[in-house]
């Protein structure tokens, strides 16, 4: 089995992945973490010296190698969608949107640092709506299971996911 979280920033793919993966007894990989291990720096050092161009070069690295692993979670990073290729590869697994609310993102990064799309903005609410409009329909079209963020955080969230996969 293979399960790849997909969803916008601060949805709590990294933290439902660990924790589905844990609750599932597969591998987890969290492609963020995959990048910033193989390049030695943070996203934000990437996205700063290199430019998003290259970070997205990057990613579809690791994705494409996290993709060799059967029996695992893989936890994206939000624009994963934003390349035409990346959509193909995700389609090798079961795929999952965590849709999340613009409160839910504001609340979640209010003190956020290490995301470079939310740190060249003077207007975080606006930026984050602007990246829903173009992604959403993009997470939509990707997602074989869609779940909606539930009052009670991410435990929540992996129940709804075991639920829906009958893994119980
Ligand atoms: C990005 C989201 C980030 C990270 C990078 C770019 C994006 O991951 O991959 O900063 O384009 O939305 P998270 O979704 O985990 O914040």
């Amino acid at each position: 089995m293979r399960l790849i979280l997909i969803g916008p920033m601060a949805s709590g793919k990294s933290t439902v992945g660990r924790r589905l993966a844990k609750r599932l007894k597969l591998e987890f990989i969290d492609i963020d973490e995959e990048i910033e291990k193989k390049a030695g720096v943070s996203i934000s050092w990437i996205f700063d010296v290199e430019g998003e161009k290259k970070f997205r070069e990057r990613e579809n690295k690791e994705l494409v190698k996290s993709l060799k692993n059967d029996n695992c979670v893989i936890s994206t990073g939000g624009g994963i969608i934003v390349e035409d290729k990346n959509i193909d590869s995700i389609k090798k697994g079961t795929v999952i949107f965590l849709e999340t609310s613009i409160q839910t993102q504001l609340e979640r990064t209010l003190n956020d640092k290490k995301r470079p799309l939310l740190q060249g903005t003077d207007n975080k609410e606006e930026t984050l709506k602007e990246l829903k409009e173009i992604r959403d329909p993009l997470y939509r079209k990707c997602a074989d299971i869609t779940i909606k963020e539930g009052k009670n955080g991410h435990n929540e969230v992996v129940d709804k996911i075991v639920d829906i996969l009958k893994l119980k």
